[in-house]
């Protein structure tokens, strides 16, 4: 896959919501926007989703909206932007949460649930595979993602892109987590002995229409400020997309010490 940035213009807005049940709201439409857009343009759509608790609302809102709207569910093709090292049946497992909050719910069929198949074998093979299905023989340019959903913890890790953990790549180099780092899918050892983590690389995050970042918690201020002003130390700021949202709560944006700029829009 090519790294170039593609043409065109790059735009980055923050939506702010009142509260968590707002955020959710105005996240569902969003992402049901962008899903509604992407079969209308090429009669197809490719998600990545995101784990963690802050989008479970949304997903449920959605589910609803994709069955409402009574939406092709055989043309979205889900994915997962990072995956723990456990079984789906986990409660740690993203793509249960997932499955338990919108999939299900809104009855995509088998086939369009694309798994990482933790925890079987080695998870290098694991992120390699999961690169390979991803991109499959893609020919061209176009973006891998119709849509990329993102969470941010207040180290400013999003995926599994941990500030202080390494990646083992599929080609056998272990490097620490960066803003350049190569490769599509990668295996995290986190540090302190905390277990792995797969996870797909900025460069395969950001290629990508419209990247959403769902974030509630005053505690992810610090981090939010970072990730918006494009600070590189903050792994959310390495992910943009054609189209590029922060949706998060006014309680997290106040404790930025800034009102949002430009770029706030009270959807
Ligand atoms: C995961 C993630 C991770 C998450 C953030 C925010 O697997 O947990 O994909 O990047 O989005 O940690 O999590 P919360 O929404 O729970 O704060």
């Amino acid at each position: 896959m090519g790294s170039e940035p593609r043409s065109g213009e790059r735009s980055l807005k923050t939506i702010v919501a009142v509260d968590p049940e707002d955020l959710a709201e105005k996240a569902a439409a969003l992402l049901l926007t962008a899903i509604r857009t992407a079969l209308s343009a090429r009669n197809g759509a490719r998600v990545a989703l995101s784990g963690g608790s802050t989008p479970r609302k949304t997903y449920r809102l959605l589910a609803r909206g994709l069955f409402a709207e009574k939406l092709p569910m055989d043309r979205i093709d889900w994915f997962f932007g990072d995956e723990r090292w456990v079984p789906v049946s986990s409660p740690e497992s993203n793509e249960g949460m997932a499955r338990e909050t919108l999939l299900d719910a809104a009855a995509a069929p088998a086939g369009t649930i694309h798994s990482w198949g933790a925890p079987a074998g080695d998870p290098r093979d694991c992120a390699r595979r999961y690169a390979r299905a991803i991109l499959g023989d893609r020919g061209d340019e176009s973006p891998v993602f119709d849509l990329v959903v993102l969470g941010m913890g207040a180290d400013g890790h999003t995926a599994s892109l941990f500030p202080d953990a390494v990646a083992h790549l599929s080609d056998g180099r272990i490097l620490p987590i960066a803003a350049d780092l190569p490769g599509d899918a990668a295996a995290v050892e986190l540090p302190r002995s905390r277990g792995w983590r797969l996870t797909l690389c900025p460069n395969m995050l950001q290629h990508c229409r419209t990247v959403a970042f769902l974030v509630t918690g005053a505690d992810k201020a610090t981090a939010l400020r970072r990730a918006r002003a494009g600070d590189l130390d903050t792994p959310a700021a390495w992910i943009r997309g054609d189209e590029t949202f922060f949706i998060v709560t006014r309680e997290t944006m106040s404790s930025t010490g800034t009102d949002g700029a430009l770029d706030v829009r009270h959807a």
